[in-house]
């Protein structure tokens, strides 16, 4: 595959002589394209010496019979040669830039004339990166189709802590591989799935829930939308944006998601439980808030019902994937709630841990399946351990149609 990787004029800039590595050990063909700014950080000889190629360093400074990119129309051809444009570190000014379509150097006026898959990956002071300005731009490109790895959160060069750091190369890289292999394998399939956790109701003012953000959940729902799928996807309580194609569902309680997946079940052809369903709830409510007194205060709790367990009894020939959170012995509860529950796919992960899991936007999980084979996804951004899942949720569908196939001559 043919990548140009932009590189702007940050001090992260250094990192992208990695990012260069990174992506030719993944077979990518790396043409370095620098901003004036980017020079000033890295001299253009050494990502000539890794890449092999000159690197282009301006609209107008490619002169000489012998120079294979010289040409008044070069960003046309670089743009026509290459299907991937890589920018690493993108800066707030390249951002407007795009945003905007200025296009006053060859990475911009590159960027306009692209029409091949583009993965941003911005770095700058974090006061920069959450200003509104910047919030926009990158909404702009998001809509418009260009992917965003998220920076990393830790010391910013200017001495700050805070979300602006330039991600880890491999995870640029991992992105940009997702990116590529982006398919519509999913076309076809109605996906039903859950995510979030539930309320239970206390008394009319308080309530019972867990810390799942949703965050893993809505990642998958808008991974299986842009792979062709139809998605509902029924929520608990988050507060998240609603993803992109996806048929959203608002609930509270338990009861309430049980009867919107039930209302739902017919039209679906997968199913996937992500929600962290509460366990426990109120079966009688008070009418009244709940006085404070200076004596200890019981409740008395009921369980809910399973909604994955009573989906496993009903759900035909669909394919039904759970997830276990757990804080201990990941793969034997993964197994067991596998079984108990007849699901085809259990999606174990330990939430115990700093930065992964719950409210954290990076996970990793063990994906088993019935017949015993256990994949390992991360750790990495949720968007990226999405689609390993949905990777593994394509190959049982494809797997279990080849058995039908066989079973049923025509
Ligand atoms: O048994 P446990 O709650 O750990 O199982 C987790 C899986 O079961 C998740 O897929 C979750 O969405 C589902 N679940 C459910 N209804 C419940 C509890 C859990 O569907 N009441």
């Amino acid at each position: 595959m043919r990548a140009v990787l932009g590189v702007g004029g940050g001090i992260a800039a250094y990192k992208a002589a990695e990012l260069v590595r990174a992506l030719q050990k993944r077979g990518h063909d790396v043409q370095v394209v620098m901003t004036r700014a980017a020079q000033e950080f890295v001299q253009p000889l050494t990502f000539a010496a890794l890449t092999g190629r000159k690197v282009v360093t301006g609209l107008f400074s490619q002169t000489g019979a012998e120079d294979t990119l010289s040409s008044a129309v070069e960003h046309i051809a670089v743009a026509q040669e290459n299907d991937l444009l890589v920018v690493a570190p993108a800066t707030a000014d390249l951002l407007a830039k795009f945003a905007y379509g200025l296009a006053d150097d060859f990475l911009t006026t590159l960027y306009l004339a692209f029409t091949g898959k583009v993965v941003l990956a911005p770095a700058m002071n974090n006061a920069m990166w959450e200003h509104p300005a910047t919030r926009a731009n990158l909404e702009i490109l998001r809509q418009r189709g260009c992917s965003v790895v998220e920076p990393d959160e830790g010391w910013l060069a200017c001495g700050t802590i805070g979300a602006g750091r330039l991600p880890d190369p491999e995870r640029i890289a991992g992105t940009v591989d997702s990116v590529m292999r982006h398919k519509k394998d999913l076309t076809g399939e109605t996906i039903l799935m859950t995510a979030g956790p539930t309320q239970e109701a206390l008394d009319p003012v308080r309530y019972i829930s867990n810390r799942s953000s949703g965050k893993m959940g809505y990642a998958i729902a808008q991974a299986a939308a842009e792979r062709g799928a139809r998605v509902v996807l029924i929520s608990g309580p988050v507060s998240l944006a609603a993803p992109l194609g996806v048929e959203l569902v608002s609930v509270r309680t338990a009861q309430e998601m049980r009867q919107a997946v039930l209302e739902h079940l017919e039209e679906s052809t997968i199913i996937i439980k992500t929600a962290a369903v509460a366990d426990y709830y109120v079966a009688h409510v008070p009418q009244q808030k709940l006085k404070k007194t200076a004596t200890r205060l019981s409740l008395e709790l009921d369980p809910t019902p399973d909604i994955l367990a009573e989906i496993g009894q009903r759900k035909g020939d669909r394919l039904l994937i759970g997830f276990a959170a757990e804080t201990e012995n990941l793969l034997e509860e993964a197994r067991r709630k596998m079984i108990s529950k007849r699901c085809d796919m259990l999606v174990g992960n330990l939430v115990n841990r700093d930065g992964l899991g719950f409210e954290s936007d990076q996970n990793e999980v063990e994906i088993i399946t019935r017949s015993g084979q256990t994949v390992h996804a991360g750790p990495s951004e949720k968007k990226e351990v999405a689609e390993r899942i949905l990777d593994q949720i394509a190959t049982l569908r494809l797997s279990l149609r080849a058995v039908d196939t066989v079973d049923t001559p025509a």
